[in-house]
């Protein structure tokens, strides 16, 4: 089985540095994030003292606002798979599925799987939309699921071994983040969910009813405003409306003034950015006693919503946890309805994931660390 990282969120390169991140490097990383702002907000200073493109290829102000949107990715076939997924509401569940990842008794197996052990989850398969590279992951995505679309790579090839942050990875992450923006311009709600996240509640119940854009974390501080969260960009809730349509396109242009990071850390460094204020873009960062993963687990069995295999690296050690976290959950869901109250039972992950990440040092799986 191939070992890979594809089409997987995985923000914690740190892995294991996931304490030091919330004490000491927490004020390294907010330096760093502040001295870019500075930098970020005198190109836009720059930019409108000028009135011409950016020195730093930030994105002009008509880039913005102009009226006319360019649908990228505007195609019938899409348009027809997104409409007959969508919610009454034109709300869609996407994920993006991987080769090796759609491999029988893998992780799409494990992800559909979460979707009918989870409570009341089932119905929400039917507005779940999955997205693949190539023509034999779209074969096998159909032979699984009803709603599948194969989209266009414009050049790369994220089939076989991606790597964390190799060159093919940074594209297909910035792939991914373009396509997304061009759902919302097609007049889609996304849920967009990496395939490594299981579903054991709704979360629609949960979500914020006012806000534009809402993403789950590695690691919550307990105030959802509070932006300096780190936030996952394998989990997120987008409604389609001016302002997300706007963030999208800021968010995917912003990869060139930040070249050699992937869509994630250049969220981090935009997220602050006096523009996205400007435009009134409501975030909302999730937590994770509904939202969680193996870098804080969602503790409660009473209320999470999802759990995620982050902080972890390789096909093999996530599905391995994966699969004893749905045991546990199966022993959960048959309890009486006293028990699940009062017996506060507890999860037994993460455990290859925890030490995945020395394992994939070893073999040289990680190209780069970098937070
Ligand atoms: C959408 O649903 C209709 C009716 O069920 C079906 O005929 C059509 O093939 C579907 N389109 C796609 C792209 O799945
Ligand atoms: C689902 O959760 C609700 C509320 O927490 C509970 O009342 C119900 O019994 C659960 N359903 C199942 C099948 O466990
Ligand atoms: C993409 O890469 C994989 C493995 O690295 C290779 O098998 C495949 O032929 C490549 N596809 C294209 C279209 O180049
Ligand atoms: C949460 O964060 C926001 C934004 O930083 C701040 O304005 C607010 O006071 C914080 N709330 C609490 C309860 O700390
Ligand atoms: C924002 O959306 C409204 C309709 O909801 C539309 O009339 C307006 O032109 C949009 N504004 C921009 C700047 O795109």
């Amino acid at each position: 089985m191939k070992d890979t990282s594809a089409g997987d969120t995985v923000e914690n390169a740190a892995g294991d540095g996931i304490k030091a991140w919330s004490s000491g490097s927490h004020l390294w990383v907010r330096r760093v994030m502040h001295v870019t702002m500075f930098l970020a907000g005198l190109a836009v200073l720059w930019m409108f003292l000028y009135n011409s493109a950016s020195p730093f290829e930030f994105p002009t102000s008509s880039d913005y606002f102009s009226a006319e949107s360019s649908k990228a990715d505007y195609d019938p076939k899409l348009e027809s798979v997104l409409a007959n997924a969508s919610m009454k509401d034109k709300t869609v569940i996407i994920t993006i599925l991987n080769d090796a990842w759609a491999e029988p008794g893998s992780m799409f197996d494990l992800f559909l799987e979460s979707f009918r052990l989870g409570n009341e989850t089932q119905w929400l398969l039917n507005h779940l939309v999955a997205i693949t590279w190539d023509q034999k992951t779209y074969a096998r995505c159909l032979a699984m699921h009803k709603h599948c679309y194969q989209l266009g790579t414009k050049g790369g090839n994220f089939t076989g071994e991606v790597f964390f942050m190799a060159p093919n990875y940074l594209q297909m992450m910035w792939r991914r983040t373009e396509f997304l923006g061009s759902v919302l311009e097609m007049g889609y709600n996304f849920v967009f969910t990496d395939t490594d996240i299981m579903w054991l509640r709704d979360p629609f119940k949960i979500f914020y009813k006012d806000a534009d854009f809402q993403i789950a974390c590695d690691v919550f501080n307990g105030n959802s405003s509070d932006l300096n969260n780190f936030p996952n960009g394998g989990f997120k809730y987008v409604r389609s409306n001016n302002r997300t349509i706007w963030f999208y396109k800021f968010w995917f242009y912003s990869r060139n003034v930040y070249p050699g990071h992937h869509e994630q850390s250049v969220l981090n460094n935009i997220k602050m950015h006096p523009l996205v204020s400007r435009m009134k873009l409501k975030m909302r960062l999730l937590s994770t006693s509904y939202f969680g993963g193996f870098c804080q687990l969602a503790e409660d069995f009473n209320r999470v919503s999802t759990m995620h295999a982050n902080c972890c690296v390789g096909l093999e050690s996530k599905v391995n946890d994966l699969k004893i976290l749905l045991e546990d959950w199966k022993k959960y869901m048959a309890m009486s309805e006293n028990e699940k109250k009062h017996s506060h039972p507890s999860w037994s992950v993460p455990q290859l994931c925890r030490t995945s990440f020395q394992r994939a040092k070893k073999k040289k799986q990680i190209t780069k660390r970098r937070l």
